[in-house]
């Protein structure tokens, strides 16, 4: 059998991990009043082992927690609840970088104590939303103003700079997935005509600027991006997908920052391999990953490390059980999102 690369360490501009298993963001929808408390500190910490955890989306702004119970870090009191958890994952040597969500137009007025749903222009997604009150469908989001788009790249600034406040390791910038950064991405949910809408520099112009203001507030060192080419997830679409990421993984090439997170799906390029050529930057990988692809993976050199998501929630030292081969435990979906211990903190680790 070839060595084992998962388990060597690694560096991510200043972030040292000491192994290669990455826990992907993940919403668990566990934060009431949009606050992370001493449950999340706890679930987190069983996940400590992680060479790197990348926290659940959150918010930079009260117009951003679409979704019920997802945590922010625009306030004084989320920044202590971030730095518990911070220092509960550091306390067993574990690494953490917040990811940076603004849900755009996914999301409920009721989930949102009231802040307006905005976007890149008024366009539905298509589909519902959780809200306490049942399934609702999304409502037409507002066309944020110009001098709005500028305040939510200054939230994004702000709220790494709050992350690293909290004592989190650095941040992530959300651009995938279908909400804001993505949103402006896509022409089918950004019809601007003025600079953030139209061509593919000016759809690209939000997600750089938030990157650009990102890395200004807290360093290169400590910021990364996420992207998923080719995900339809929330009513995306792109007709010429290459030539958008082709451009933006150029872009980010003239960039210093830390890693770049692709989520992929199978658009009709090779998402990764395209991203390191034009980029140039350290990758992690994700999606659907098992032991034997992420070795294949990292031995073909085609990432720094690999990121595992729902293999995470039932499995919460996932290193040492795919170290030693074990059988993964099987998650219960029903408890993914909201609620209390019950599927979140009470999967058990491997007996000694
Ligand atoms: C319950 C759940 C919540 C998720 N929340 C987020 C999120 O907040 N941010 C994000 O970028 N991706 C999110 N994802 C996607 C995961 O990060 C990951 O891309 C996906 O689960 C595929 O990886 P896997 O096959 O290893 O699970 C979520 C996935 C799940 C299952």
């Amino acid at each position: 059998m070839t060595e084992s690369l998962l388990f060597t360490p690694t560096t991510l501009g200043d972030i040292k991990l000491a192994n290669r298993v990455v826990m992907a963001p993940m919403t668990r929808s566990r934060s009431p009043g949009n606050v992370p408390g001493t449950l999340v500190a706890e679930y987190y910490a069983q996940r400590a082992s992680a060479g790197l955890i990348v926290t659940e989306g959150t918010s930079p702004s009260a117009n951003g927690v679409g979704y019920a119970w997802i945590p922010g870090l625009y306030s004084p009191a989320q920044v202590e609840g971030w730095r518990a958890v911070a220092q509960a994952v550091h306390a067993k040597g574990g690494r953490i970088v917040g990811q940076i969500m603004h849900t755009g137009r996914i999301g409920h007025p009721d989930n949102m104590d009231g802040a307006e749903v905005v976007g890149p222009s008024a366009i539905t997604a298509k589909g519902e939303m959780f809200t306490p009150g049942g399934m609702k469908p999304l409502p037409v989001p507002r066309a944020l103003t110009e001098a709005e788009i500028e305040a939510l790249i200054a939230d994004f600034a702000q709220a790494a700079r709050n992350a690293v406040e909290a004592g989190l390791d650095g941040v992530e910038v959300h651009a995938a997935n279908g909400y804001l950064p993505n949103q402006f991405l896509a022409p089918n949910a950004n019809q601007r005509t003025d600079h953030w809408g139209g061509s593919i520099e000016n759809r690209a112009r939000f997600v750089l600027a938030v990157l650009d203001a990102t890395i200004a507030a807290i360093g290169p060192g400590r910021v990364g991006i996420r992207v998923s080419p080719g995900n339809p997830f929330n009513d995306i679409a792109d007709p010429d997908l290459e030539a958008t990421y082709t451009y933006l993984f150029k872009e980010f090439g003239k960039r210093d920052f830390a890693f770049l997170h692709l989520f992929g799906t199978q658009p009709g390029f090779d998402v990764p391999a395209l991203a390191a050529k034009l980029s140039g930057k350290k990758l992690i990988l994700n999606g659907g990953y098992d032991r034997a692809r992420a070795e294949a993976d990292l031995a073909a050199g085609r990432g720094e490390a690999i990121a595992f998501g729902v293999p995470f929630i039932a499995n919460p030292d996932l290193p040492e059980r795919l170290r030693r081969n074990s059988e993964l435990a099987k998650p219960d979906t029903a408890t993914f999102y909201g609620g209390d211990a019950k599927g979140y903190t009470d999967y058990a680790p491997l007996a000694a």
